[in-house]
């Protein structure tokens, strides 16, 4: 089983309750939040009033991605705001641990997001206390950006070792998806597809939606 995380970056902002709700009526599983700081990434996008908006228009669980520096002054006011997962970027946290705890503690699941160019295996001692780990499949900061193929033996490599291990994380990967890229991240062991522009940038939003959905189901889990 696979799931589909439409990302409110490429939403038309202005009719955003609308928006959410018609993904949530299309598909999604997920509502994926993009939360940029201007500094980790060069981007400037939301803040936890943006979850707690999203969280009003949906009964999905909304998903936080924080590409922020300092994301453990941030994590209590996500968990406010109603995230039901929160995601920080290892290449941002000095003490992972701690912050894979402090989101836990906060009554949130806990996922860990690693750029394209960070192998996977700087996850391993933390992988059987976090909930989800996040491959950035393009260099993260902007939507509608091409996926980046040598990403896919990141996921394999998370997969084999989730096989290896017992550990139950899922395995979540963002950036350039859409129906040419999804059956590859799908057979390499992904579990949660994030989709910006194959979703929101589309002129028939709810089409887009069943249609991505209908690809992920078809294709499957660990094939
Ligand atoms: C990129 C964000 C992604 C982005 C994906 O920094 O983390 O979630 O919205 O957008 P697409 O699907 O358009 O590549
Ligand atoms: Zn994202």
């Amino acid at each position: 089983m696979a799931y589909l995380a439409p990302s409110i970056l490429s939403a038309d902002l202005l009719s955003l309750r609308q928006q959410i709700q018609t993904v949530s009526e299309h598909g999604a599983d997920y509502i994926h939040v993009d939360v940029m700081d201007g500094v980790f990434v060069p981007n400037l996008t939301f803040g936890p009033n943006m979850v707690k908006a999203a969280k009003r228009s949906t009964d999905l669980p909304v998903d936080a991605h924080l590409m922020i520096v300092h994301p453990e002054n941030a994590v209590q006011a996500y968990a406010k705001a109603g995230a039901d997962i929160i995601t920080v970027h290892q290449e941002a946290c000095t003490h992972l641990d701690r912050i894979i705890h402090q989101i836990k503690d906060s009554g949130c699941k806990a996922g860990v997001a690693i750029n394209p160019a960070t192998p996977w295996d700087v996850l391993k001692p933390v992988l059987s206390i976090i909930d989800l780990a996040l491959v950035m499949s393009v260099n993260p900061g902007f939507g509608g950006q091409s996926f980046i193929p040598y990403t896919l033996d990141k996921i394999s490599g998370l997969n084999a070792q989730r096989k290896n291990t017992g550990f139950d994380y899922l395995i979540e990967v963002d950036g350039g998806i859409h129906s040419g890229t999804a059956d590859a991240v799908l057979l390499a062991g992904a579990d949660i597809l994030v989709a910006g522009n194959a979703v929101f940038g589309q002129k028939n939003v709810g089409q887009a939606c069943s249609d991505l959905k209908k690809q992920i189901q078809a294709e499957g889990r660990n094939a």
